[in-house]
């Protein structure tokens, strides 16, 4: 199939080629014949539509045709692009991490045929609608653009593995454009959970058939087989995901894979179905890029969530993150006892998850966080131990605490079988240099706790005090502020294995999620940095 997908690039290429040189010839020769003056042909050949400045557009024609005769010949013997482009940045010493190092030649063809079908369409538009005429090898070169665009897509989806950098990045960029300048203004007019709520109905429909899936992972991922990492015994396809908190319902599994998330949080379930906190539930702080967040744990309950995905398959690593349902208890070990019934929940269940996160560092439910204090800690440990989870568990893990409260939680977490931890949560801490002097004013009026930029270097420091005090024994989720390619390389270099987010995509635009990923495909190829 892939060499006859090549020999047709080549065969149309050249049909092309014996077309437009026809044309070519038809123009600049006086001769009386099919395209003469007073034929169809001849009256747009002879329009003033048929050149650009003194050039003929068929001799552009031409040369368009035969550069692609050479690409898919290239393309047929497997002329390797890359490298010979890898030689020419490295003699004009291009930026290490140039994307136009990364160009394959099927992406050029694939361009090039998307522009050659577009430009044939308006070709079309005008002999039809302006000239009135026909020219039957005007349309002959028609089809032949169509046709070879057509080629190369289904060329390009069956056998090109790797997202294209270049159109993807064009394409995520126009997005983010679109986002930052139109859709992002428009949302933040009304209410953040009213827009949540939108948000999510509309991801659940477009997760929920092929089409839309197919869309989505077209115009939003970034893949690259270089972004793969397998941990605990995990296969994630790229080290970006949703943190907990955004899909607490788990109704995004269907799309969250196509807008490029390698792995993704449900959560936090609770054993109890919980209404919320009473509103407001969820705030913006524009000047701060944060989220104020007061939801204190809006679940379904473990019962009902637990049935809603059983049976579905999930495309990528997709986590159950527990908590304890947020209402008074009398003591420790009836609240360790409630988080233990979720776990037990899932445990019995035939959800497909692969991992857990335990959420011991939620700031805005009732009692604040007990179980970031070192005895309550190990009793929820202990007792966790005794159920034997068959899978891995990560520690969400709280930012406000000082780095020695944040070791000495460390070393009691690495006394029992846990696979990892999460820095981090939100932040309740109102002497956050980061918070702008106007919304910390407000927030101090304000029930609930930060996202986004606030979070952002407390989290680093502390992934980076896990990584120096406990090397390779933890694996370690930077999560906390990541809003650009270059803020995950910062983390996965400080010393976390993955990475998650929430306020980066509310604030930049799902397209973010692939822009990270492709910032990191091209650090891997340039550097081999960041390493994971
Ligand atoms: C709206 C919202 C709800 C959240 N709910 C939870 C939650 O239920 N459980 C949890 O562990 N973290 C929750 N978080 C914290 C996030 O998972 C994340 O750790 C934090 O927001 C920092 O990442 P970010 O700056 O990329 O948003 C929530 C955050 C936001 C913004």
């Amino acid at each position: 199939m892939k060499i006859i997908l090549s020999l047709l690039l080549i065969v149309f290429s050249i049909v092309g080629i014996v077309d437009s040189s026809y044309i070519t010839y038809e123009k600049f020769s006086e001769s009386v014949s099919d395209c003469g003056v007073g034929s169809e042909c001849g009256t747009v050949l002879n329009s003033e539509w048929s050149n650009i400045g003194p050039i003929p557009l068929s001799l552009l024609g031409f040369a368009f045709y035969s550069s692609l005769f050479i690409l898919s010949i290239l393309n047929y013997i497997e002329f390797d692009l890359k490298s010979q482009l890898e030689k020419v940045c490295n003699k004009l010493s291009f930026k290490k991490t140039s994307i136009f190092r990364q160009i394959t030649i099927q992406e050029l063809i694939l361009v090039a045929t998307i522009f050659g079908a577009l430009f044939s369409g308006y070709l079309v538009f005008l002999m039809v609608i302006v000239i009135n005429a026909w020219c039957k090898y005007c349309l002959i070169s028609a089809f032949t653009s169509l046709t070879l665009f057509a080629i190369s897509s289904t060329y390009y989806l069956k056998y090109q593995k790797n997202s294209p950098f270049l159109i993807k990045q064009v394409t995520l960029s126009i997005i983010h454009f679109l986002y930052v300048t139109i859709i992002k203004k428009l949302f933040f007019l009304f209410d953040a959970e009213l827009i949540h709520n939108l948000l999510t109905s509309t991801g659940k429909t477009l997760g929920s058939n092929k089409i839309s899936q197919f869309l989505t992972t077209t115009f939003f991922s970034f893949n690259h087989s270089n972004l793969e990492k397998r941990i605990d015994g995990i296969t994630f396809k790229n080290p970006v995901g949703l943190s907990a908190g955004f899909d607490y319902n788990g109704e995004l599994t269907g799309i969250l894979p196509s807008v490029g998330f390698g792995f993704h949080t449900i959560g936090t379930v609770t054993y109890e179905a919980y209404e919320g906190n009473t509103k407001p539930r969820l705030g913006r702080y524009l000047k701060s890029k944060s989220l104020l967040v007061n939801k204190g744990f809006k679940s379904l309950g473990a019962k009902v969530i637990a049935k809603k995905l059983t049976g579905l398959n999930f495309s990528i690593p997709t986590g159950i993150s527990i908590g304890s349902t947020n209402k008074h208890y009398n003591s420790s070990e009836d609240q360790i006892k409630d988080i233990l019934k979720t776990f037990t929940i899932f445990e019995k269940s035939k959800v497909k998850h692969q991992y857990y996160e335990l959420n011991i560092s939620c700031p805005n439910t009732f009692g604040g966080q007990p179980f970031t204090t070192l005895d309550k800690l190990k009793l929820l440990l202990n007792s966790l131990e005794k159920l034997n989870i068959s899978k891995p568990i990560y520690v969400k893990m709280p930012i406000d605490q000082s780095n020695k409260e944040t070791l000495l939680m460390l070393q009691i977490i690495n006394k029992y079988n846990i696979a990892g931890v999460i820095f981090g949560n939100l932040t309740k801490d109102k002497s956050n240099p980061d918070v702008d002097p106007a919304d910390l004013k407000a927030w101090k009026l304000a029930k609930g706790n930060l996202s986004g930029k606030p979070t952002w270097k407390r989290s680093n420091k502390l992934v980076k005090l896990t990584r120096k005090n406990f090397k390779k024994r933890f694996t370690i989720i930077g999560s906390g502020g990541i809003f650009t390619g270059e803020n995950a390389v910062k983390k996965i270099n400080d010393g976390a294995d993955l990475v998650q987010l929430i306020t980066g995509m509310i604030f930049e635009g799902p397209q973010v999620i692939g822009q990270i990923n492709l910032r990191l495909s091209l650090c891997r190829l340039s550097t081999k940095t960041p390493k994971w």
